[in-house]
């Protein structure tokens, strides 16, 4: 068993790079140096703003950053900064904005902009008795926040409710203050915190100081004060409509692809196993756009799943209906995100996603991302009704099993062409690649 490192995070970016070679890399110190360092960057200004994201920076970590063009939402248009890895989303984004552009473009609305934290608390005394103390001394968790909250407040935000919960029945002696905030352009995770934090003091302190409780009563303990990533009620909707006539696609009759469509949409309505997929792809289209505006994909992503589970049963985010010759399909997803505060002002990427998008404020991103969601659950259901997946799949990951063999550009050329009318899997491509490299082939 080795030994604990102590102190690593106070060791120098060097130190702790020969640290980990030293230890994870003695075969091979000079490459996995090198691996290291060749993705630094020369501004030194720029690389130090990275180094300090978080706690021990060896190097950065790429990802692509690309833009799906021809997006018309609420008839204007934008194209889309994506930051992902998968080969096939930004292709797909973009022939799904295409298709809808000369249908209309999408539509998107914010239903609601409401967040939500807790005061998750323990008490052992009788709860209508603490409800309607609760009630007299509201006013005091407003005031004491009054300095936390002013900035907010003057940029039209704050605190919208607290309301005191009873969660005894599940919990013995377990409460909640729960509290509603609206954050305006920022996502506001700190802000509400502190406000959180700010409440169980003056929960604690309140009941301490008044004589309705006894000392035994006021003794509460306070479990943690945290704001919860599901956000039901910061929703926003997105959809596309069309006459069906117009829906042809792939050489598909268009009463054909929309009667396939709606079924694999209620396919993944009723089959969890089915939704998961579904959803995963909707978040391709969602987390790509969120990374590339520098908003937290690991919150949307959480609040995403409680939200398309929020019937007790995993369902698809999506829904289509096809009625009176009209074809509409339709997003509804909650989304936390912000256009001000975080990495926007920090990560040179990051404003130059949001410049790019116009600068939109929170409303706007939530409607942009909402829309990249649908559009990416088109094209794959598009894909997977029609042609099948791997086609375009395959086409594009094409590029990536070239380059892991270590293709030169004419002969990635002549894939291309290989493989202009049949789907290209991996087996295929090692093979035609063995052929064309041995010295008969050429
Ligand atoms: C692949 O990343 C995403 C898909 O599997 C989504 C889907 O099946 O709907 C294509």
């Amino acid at each position: 068993m080795g030994k604990q490192i102590k102190g690593f995070s106070k060791f120098t970016k060097e130190e702790k790079i020969d640290w980990v070679i030293e230890k994870y890399f003695a075969d091979d110190q000079k490459e996995a140096r090198k691996t290291l360092e060749q993705y630094w960057n020369d501004n030194k200004d720029l690389q130090k703003i990275h180094d300090e994201f978080i706690e021990n920076t060896l190097t950065n970590y790429y990802l692509p950053f690309g833009i799906a063009p021809n997006f018309k939402i609420n008839n204007r248009i934008y194209a889309l900064p994506m930051a992902i890895e998968e080969s096939s989303v930004v292709a797909a984004a973009a022939k799904a904005a295409s298709f809808w552009f000369d249908r209309g473009g999408f539509t998107a609305k914010v239903k609601s902009m409401t967040k939500v934290g807790h005061v998750h608390f323990v008490y052992y005394g009788d709860y209508d008795k603490l409800w309607g103390w609760f009630q007299t001394v509201k006013d005091r968790f407003f005031r004491d926040t009054e300095d936390i909250t002013k900035n907010m407040r003057a940029r039209g935000g704050g605190i919208e409710d607290i309301v005191l919960i009873n969660k005894n029945y599940e919990e013995p002696n377990y409460y909640q203050l729960k509290a509603t905030f609206n954050t305006v352009d920022s996502m506001g995770a700190n802000f509400i915190n502190t406000c959180l934090e700010q409440f169980a003091q003056t929960l604690q302190n309140e009941m301490m100081e008044s004589d309705v409780f006894s000392p035994k009563e006021a003794d509460i303990q306070i479990i943690m004060s945290i704001l919860s990533n599901y956000t039901p009620e910061c929703l926003v909707r997105a959809e596309v409509e069309c006459p069906v006539e117009f829906m042809a696609v792939d050489g598909m009759e268009a009463g054909e692809f929309v009667q396939k469509f709606e079924r694999a949409v209620h396919v993944a309505r009723i089959e969890p196993y089915r939704a998961t997929t579904h959803n995963k792809g909707i978040m391709n289209g969602i987390d790509a756009v969120v990374i590339a505006t520098g908003n937290d994909f690991r919150a949307i992503e959480a609040a995403a799943h409680t939200y398309a589970a929020r019937t007790g049963q995993y369902r698809s985010l999506t829904d289509c209906e096809i009625k009176n010759g009209t074809f509409r399909f339709w997003i509804e997803i909650p989304l936390a995100l912000g256009t001000v505060g975080g990495l926007t002002t920090l990560h040179p990427m990051v404003k130059f996603a949001h410049k790019l998008l116009g600068n939109p404020n929170a409303e706007e991103l939530m409607k942009i991302i909402a829309v990249s969601g649908l559009a990416q659950n088109f094209g794959a259901l598009r894909a997977l009704t029609t042609t099948g997946i791997q086609q375009g799949h395959m086409k594009m990951h094409l590029l990536n099993v070239l380059n892991k063999l270590g293709a030169t550009e004419d002969e990635k050329e002549y894939f291309k062409n290989f493989f202009r009318d049949k789907v290209p899997h991996y087996s295929t491509i090692v093979s035609e690649f063995e052929r064309l490299r041995s010295p008969k082939g050429k």
